[in-house]
C-alpha cells in the first residue's frame, strides 16, 4: 500500500532531473558570454539538485514497477538507462572542471536523458507513441461469415480500444486482454467473462456503464466503443465467448447479421442502406454467387433475411463468366459498387440488364457519356456516384426520365455546371463536391420541380 503510494509520485518527479539538467546546460552555454563566475558558482548546486531528483525518481520508479501494472521487460530498459544516467551524472559532477571531457559529457548526458524519457514515455503512453503515422487498418474482412469471431472481430476491438492499458505494456486493474489465457484469467476480479451470461460478465458491465461513471471502460476521454462494436462483444459473450469458432457457426439474430456486415470490407455501401424493395424476390442461385466469389467479387445479402444482393466489385474487372453470372442475378442485385474498376468498356453494358439497381457507384472508373446510355433503363436508380469520371453534362441527359433518382455525385467529373440545365432533373440533388461551382454559391445544389 505504502509502496503504491510513493510509486504514484514517479510520473511527477521524473520531470525534475530533466528540468534541472537542461537548466544547467543552458546556463553553461550562457556562461561563455556572460556571468561566468556567477554561473560557475551555482552550477554545482543545480547539478546536485538534478542528481538528487534523479535518485528520487529512480526509487519511486522502482516502487511503481513493483505495482505489477507494467511490462517488466520494457521497464527494464527504462530503468537501466535511467540508473546509467544518474551514475554518469554523478561522475560528471566530480569531473566537471576538466575542460577536455566537458562538452562530451554535456552532449552525451542530454542524449541519454532523451532516451530515458522516451522509454519512460512508451511505458505510460504505449509503445511507439511518437509514431504518428501508425493507423489501425480496419475492415479488411472480405466475407464476415467466414471470419473467426474472436480473432477477426473481437480481438481487433480490444487491440484498438483496450490494449493501451490492458496488455503486455500495462495491466491496469491487473487485467490483460491480449491473449486467450489472459482473458480467461481475468483481472483483479475473476468474473471478467462468464460465457452465455452477459449481465454477470464484468467486461460487459464495465462497457455498458454510463460514460460518466468512474468505472466505465474505456475511461472517459479515451476512444470509446461504437454501438456496433458493443453489440458484437455482447453477442460474442452471449453465444459462449468462443475463441476459435467462425462467425457462421454461431447463432445470429437478424439484427446481428446486419451489424456483422458493417465489419466487412466495402461496407461503406451498406451504410447508405435505404429503400430495400418491399416486394419479395426469390433466393439467388448459390452457384452464381460462387462464380463471383471465386473471382474476388463480393455478392452479399443487403440485410439479414433479405434475398436482395449487393455487389462490390472491389476494383476487379469482370470477365465474360462473371458478367453472365451477374446477369442471371439481375432480379436480386439492387446495390452495385464498381468504384475503381478498370476497362469500363468491357463490362459497362451489363448495367443495362441490372434494372433493379437503386444505388450505383461508378466513381473512379473510365465511365463517359457513351457508357451513360447504359443507364437509361435503370428506372429504380436512387443514388448515383459519378465522381472522378469522364461524364459531362451531355451524358447526364440519359438520366432525364429517372423518376426515383434523388442524388447524383459529380465531384471531379467533366461536367460543366454552367451548362447544365437543372430544370431537366426535378427532385434530384446534385452533389458537386468540395469545390466551388462558378454559378452557384453552395456546394450542393438542390433543384426542385417547377
Ligand atoms: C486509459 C486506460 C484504459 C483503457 C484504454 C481501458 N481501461 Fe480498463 N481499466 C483501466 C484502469 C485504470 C482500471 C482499474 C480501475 C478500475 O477498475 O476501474 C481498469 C479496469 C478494467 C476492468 C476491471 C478489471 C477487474 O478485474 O477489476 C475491466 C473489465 C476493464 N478495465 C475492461 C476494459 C476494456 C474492455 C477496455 C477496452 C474496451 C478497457 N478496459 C480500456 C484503464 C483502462
Amino acid at each position: 500500500m505504502i509502496i503504491e503510494f510513493f510509486g504514484k509520485f514517479h510520473p511527477l518527479l521524473v520531470h525534475l532531473p530533466i528540468g534541472f539538467f537542461l537548466l544547467a546546460f543552458v546556463l553553461k552555454i550562457y556562461s561563455f558570454w556572460r556571468q561566468k563566475d556567477v554561473i560557475d558558482a551555482i552550477l554545482p548546486l543545480i547539478l546536485g539538485l538534478s542528481i538528487l531528483a534523479s535518485v528520487f525518481s529512480s526509487v519511486t520508479g522502482y516502487l511503481l514497477s513493483q505495482s505489477g501494472e507494467y511490462d517488466l521487460e520494457m521497464v527494464n530498459d527504462h530503468q537501466w538507462t535511467a540508473i546509467g544516467f544518474t551514475i554518469i551524472l554523478c561522475l560528471f559532477y566530480f569531473l566537471r572542471n576538466y575542460q577536455k571531457v566537458n562538452l562530451l559529457f554535456w552532449i552525451g548526458l542530454s542524449v541519454l536523458l532523451m532516451v530515458v524519457g522516451h522509454l519512460g514515455g512508451s511505458l505510460t503512453h504505449g509503445e511507439g507513441f511518437l509514431n504518428l503515422t501508425k493507423a489501425v487498418e480496419k475492415n479488411q474482412i472480405v466475407d464476415v461469415q467466414n471470419a473467426k469471431v474472436y480473432e477477426d472481430l473481437v480481438r481487433p476491438i480490444f487491440e484498438e480500444k483496450c490494449y493501451a492499458c490492458h496488455s503486455s505494456k500495462k495491466q491496469k486493474g491487473k487485467l490483460r486482454l491480449d491473449s486467450q489465457i489472459a482473458i480467461e484469467m481475468g483481472g483483479k476480479n475473476k468474473n471478467l467473462i462468464i460465457p452465455h451470461e452477459v449481465e454477470k460478465s464484468l467486461l460487459s458491465q464495465r462497457l455498458f456503464l454510463k460514460d460518466s461513471d468512474e468505472e466505465h471502460m474505456p475511461p472517459k476521454g479515451k476512444p470509446q466503443l461504437t454501438n456496433e462494436e458493443l453489440k458484437i462483444i455482447n453477442w460474442w459473450i452471449k453465444e459462449g465467448a468462443s475463441f476459435d469458432k467462425k462467425v457462421s457457426e454461431i447463432p445470429q439474430s437478424a439484427e446481428i447479421k446486419t451489424t456483422l456486415l458493417r465489419f466487412q470490407k466495402g461496407s461503406e455501401i451498406v451504410k447508405s442502406a435505404q429503400n430495400i424493395p418491399e416486394k419479395e424476390v426469390e433466393k439467388a442461385l448459390e452457384e452464381k454467387i460462387e462464380i463471383l466469389k471465386n473471382a474476388g467479387i463480393l455478392a452479399l445479402p443487403v440485410a439479414a433475411n433479405s434475398n436482395y444482393l449487393l455487389i462490390n466489385m472491389r476494383g476487379i474487372s469482370p470477365q465474360e463468366k462473371e458478367i453472365e453470372a451477374m446477369k442471371s442475378l439481375k432480379k436480386q442485385i439492387i446495390w452495385f459498387n464498381a468504384a475503381n474498376v478498370k476497362n469500363t468498356k468491357s463490362w459497362s453494358e451489363v448495367l443495362k440488364d441490372l434494372t433493379e439497381i437503386s444505388i450505383l457507384h461508378l466513381n473512379k472508373t473510365e465511365f463517359s457519356d457513351e457508357e451513360m446510355k447504359n443507364l437509361q433503363g435503370l428506372a429504380n436508380l436512387q443514388t448515383l456516384n459519378l465522381s472522378n469520371t469522364q461524364v459531362t453534362e451531355k451524358g447526364l441527359e440519359s438520366l432525364k426520365d429517372h423518376k426515383k433518382l434523388q442524388k447524383v455525385f459529380l465531384y471531379k467529373s467533366k461536367t460543366d455546371f454552367s451548362k447544365l440545365d437543372f430544370n431537366q432533373f426535378p427532385n434530384i440533388k446534385i452533389d458537386t463536391g468540395g469545390y466551388k461551382v462558378p454559378t452557384f454559391e453552395m456546394d450542393t445544389v438542390e433543384v426542385k420541380a417547377m
